[in-house]
């Protein structure tokens, strides 16, 4: 298939999944509930960890609408988390606008958070199907990981002793797991033999990871409007990243000293972020995440070849080279 094969099925999965979350939220009062839990499942986003799953259910010969719930599901848990994780991180703003704790207010981005993951239930029991206890099982162990990932994340930020082996525990749970379960739901649901499920999971988590460290990468890197998050608020926040870690075991002298402000979690200001991006380029560290990333989106790719070969197959290979060039 071409690229622009690849591009089409995935707006046309995305649009499946759009329809399907428009319907999830119909009610309107207490407005100050269910405004903001439009406002975040309607304010766009690249819908990865849906497209995932509805193409791991095909590519092992299931059918979209059986996956479709668990499909929305996995995206209104995914808000849910974004949601707590900008109240966590301090961020003003995402996909471009304001954060619901910015628009509204603290208390309200709790509830509204809370009342996602019901909703993300909800969709989640409409999923067909005998395996139904299988669906639910994993989903939920997948939530409690990302509780466990995100802790360790806000753990990290004032702990004096982490190095890269902490940081992948760290992002597999926040990040990867979400996206290995997707994968792993789509196969569940589209009907995968254990070999081929263990596939998906294996695909998802080394995504996951990808994703992660190219995400870390673009809070220095990035083009702010593009997007759509403030540049530099790992920075700001003290986190231990991936290009930080890998920055820290090159850099000597004033740009060690720099970059161990951000590692004991110093003030440091927006205006500082050009300094450190010519820090971590200078060590090495972007050049080393990205080729951190290529080797994970390498093996990734060849878990692959327990499906057989199909259009989706295909799909999901294409889906992990896009990582490399994701700008938002
Ligand atoms: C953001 O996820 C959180 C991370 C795991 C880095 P996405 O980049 O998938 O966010 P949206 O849904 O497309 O906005
Ligand atoms: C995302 O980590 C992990 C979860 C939301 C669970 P980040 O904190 O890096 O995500 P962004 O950059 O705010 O999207
Ligand atoms: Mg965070
Ligand atoms: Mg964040
Ligand atoms: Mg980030």
């Amino acid at each position: 298939m071409s690229n622009h094969a690849f591009v089409q099925r995935y707006a046309a999965y995305r649009r499946r999944v759009e329809t399907y979350l428009r319907g999830l939220v119909r009610a309107k009062d207490p407005v100050t509930l269910y405004d903001p839990a439009r406002y975040v499942l309607e304010g766009g986003g690249k819908r990865v960890r849906s497209v995932l799953l509805l193409s791991a259910c095909r590519g092992v010969g299931g059918r979209v609408e059986h996956a479709l719930p668990a499909s929305a599901a996995m995206e209104v848990l995914h808000n849910f988390t974004l949601v707590h994780d900008d109240i966590m991180d301090h961020a003003q703003t995402r996909r471009g606008r304001p954060t619901v704790h910015r628009r509204w207010d603290e208390n309200i981005a709790i509830l509204a958070g809370d009342a996602m993951v019901a909703l993300a239930y909800g969709a989640l029991m409409q999923t067909p199907g005998s395996r139904i206890r299988e669906v639910v099982g994993l989903f939920t162990e997948g939530l409690l990981v990302v509780c466990e990932g995100q802790a360790y994340d806000k753990e990290f930020e004032t702990s004096r002793n982490v190095g890269v082996r902490d940081y992948l525990r760290m992002i597999d749970r926040k990040t990867g797991r979400l996206i290995a379960v997707s994968a792993e739901l789509g196969g569940i649901i589209g009907g995968a033999s254990a070999a081929q499920r263990r596939a998906l999971r294996v695909y998802g988590n080394l995504v996951g990871r990808a994703f992660q460290v190219q995400d870390d990468l673009l809070d220095i890197i990035a083009d702010e409007a593009e997007f759509g998050k403030r540049i530099g608020g790992d920075l700001v926040e003290g986190k231990k990243t991936y290009p930080l870690l890998r920055a820290l075991e090159r850099a000597r002298g004033e740009d060690r000293r720099q970059l161990m402000r951000v590692y004991r979690k110093e003030p440091i200001r927006f205006s500082e972020t050009a300094r450190f991006r010519d820090i971590f380029r200078r060590t090495g560290a972007v050049d080393d995440a990205r080729a951190r990333i290529d080797r994970d989106i390498r093996t990734a790719q060849r878990a692959l070849s327990a499906l057989p070969a199909s259009p989706d197959r295909d799909m999901l290979v294409w889906f992990a080279d896009l990582l490399r060039v994701r700008t938002s």
